[in-house]
């Protein structure tokens, strides 16, 4: 539970102190009260509250003096002011110095109550923001998701910043990348976050079970149809809509949803009239959908109410930094699933997990770390538990020469650098025209 909210209310107003400070008790704060500037003044040096409610105008130090005061000692501190209806500009002065809003005198107390909701719940969000923020720095982690490398640190600080508001947002990435734990984060961190998060994946049914799942039906809309239905789309009312595999709608679905995403209405099937409801549309795709517009496949309205924040996620095998960390994430995850003592990778089997070029992505490691866990043995997971793409055998060599194997190993990592020559030299720590000389001692060449 909560903990009760603490408020300061400062009035010279012996009646307004009364009945401000009931209202808000009446509503669960924990109300105390001053009749001065100067006595809130003292207050403030022993106490913390999480609001304070300030009249402008008071004998003695007016409440904008006092705001002043307050905002030199913690700048982020939150200020309600009180004006009498008529002196609106020193309203708006008490803004510019930082008061977060203002009520007018004599006021209305449901509106009142509603604004220090609002407000209150704001500044929660804030702080839990901030933390947000600071664990993503630190951890390198936003909420389940893992992610250290630039580019995923890059990426949660956008998907911070898209998730308190409303917007559409495509999310665009390979198979396996993490698209549905993305949008799952994004709704959590939402203002949505107490709505349902609900997810179509447009590639899984046929059209017409996706339209009756979809849109629910009418009693006798179709054969079978004994009761009318609610829809997936009423379900997420209040809260996320995620269409998934985006890109595999059928033509005569994405006229369909158009017309949702456009007018937030739509009809169930065999049904006559319209349903109005408020979510809010997250959308993924593996397919390139510019690509599938150009062929005809996929209609440019629809792309452009979609596309409004795209966020790509990256392939893994751009981000290896971010393999140790989601490999030891996905142990700890797997290890608790299927009751196994073995707690940590080993060095040899981090180097084959980091040398990996990961075509499925953090789902293949995933499943690269459950199958290593099922046979695995030891404490530690070993090479040999990892499946054969990633660990072979080492079958003795009929040359066992020093030449054949750097040969062989340079071979490879070029290979997993798609023969970018200064990464593999990097790689492997020799300069450039070395590379080039051993590439053309060893007659390497790239397969086409
Ligand atoms: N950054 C991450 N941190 C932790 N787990 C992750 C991360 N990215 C992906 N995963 C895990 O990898 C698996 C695949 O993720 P997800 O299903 O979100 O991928 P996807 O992009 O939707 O894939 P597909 O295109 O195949 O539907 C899930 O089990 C998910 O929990
Ligand atoms: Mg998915």
């Amino acid at each position: 539970m909560r903990r009760k909210t603490k408020i300061l209310v400062v009035d010279d107003e012996f009646s307004i102190r009364i009945s401000l400070g009931d209202l808000l008790r009446r509503d669960g704060h924990q109300v105390d009260v001053a009749e001065n500037a100067d006595a809130a003044l003292l207050m403030l040096k022993t106490q913390s509250f999480d609001l304070l409610i300030v009249d402008i105008k008071m004998p003695g130090m007016d409440g904008l003096e006092m705001l002043k005061q307050v905002k030199e000692d913690d700048a982020e501190a939150p200020v309600v002011m009180m004006t009498a209806y008529g002196s609106i500009d020193s309203a708006v002065k008490a803004m510019k110095l930082g008061a977060i809003d203002y009520v007018v005198k004599p006021f209305d107390p449901l509106e009142i109550g509603m604004l220090i909701e609002r407000i209150l719940k704001n500044q929660i969000m804030r702080r839990e923001h901030q933390l947000l923020k600071h664990q993503m720095k630190t951890c390198g982690s936003y909420g389940p998701m893992i992610g250290r490398s630039p580019a995923m640190l890059k990426l949660f600080e956008l998907v911070e910043d898209v998730s308190t508001t409303d917007s559409v947002v495509l999310i665009a990435g390979e198979s396996g990348t993490g698209k549905e734990v993305l949008a799952r984060a994004i709704h959590d961190q939402s203002a949505r976050a107490e709505g349902l998060f609900v997810g179509v994946n447009f590639g899984a049914f046929t059209e017409s079970l996706l339209e009756s799942e979809l849109f629910g039906y009418e009693k006798g809309a179709f054969t079978g149809a004994a009761g009318s239905k609610q829809g997936l789309l009423d379900a997420a009312g209040g809260g996320t809509l995620f269409l998934d595999e985006i890109g595999d709608a059928s033509p005569k679905m994405q006229i369909d949803l158009l017309r949702v995403l456009q007018e937030r209405k739509f009809r169930r099937v065999g049904g006559v009239k319209d349903i109005e409801t408020d979510f809010r549309v997250l959308a993924a795709t593996n397919r390139d959908l510019e690509q599938a517009i150009e062929a005809g496949a996929f209609r440019q309205d629809l792309y452009y109410r979609l596309n409004v924040v795209q966020i790509h996620i990256p392939p893994l095998r751009e981000r290896q930094d971010d393999i140790p960390a989601l490999a030891e994430h996905l142990l700890e995850k797997l290890r608790l699933r299927l009751n196994k003592k073995t707690h940590s990778i080993s060095p040899e089997a981090m180097q084959l997990l980091l040398n990996h070029n990961w075509p499925g992505n953090v789902r293949e490691l995933e499943n690269a770390i459950e199958r290593a866990l099922v046979v695995g043995k030891q404490k530690q997971v070993m090479p040999a538990d990892l499946p054969i793409a990633l660990y072979k055998p080492e079958e003795v060599p009929a040359d066992e020469s020093l030449d054949a194997w750097e040969r062989e190993h340079i071979l490879r990592r070029l290979k997993h650098y798609h023969w970018n020559i200064s990464q593999t030299a990097q790689a492997l720590k020799i300069d450039r025209g070395t590379l080039y000389t051993k590439i053309k001692k060893y007659g390497l060449s790239r397969e086409p």
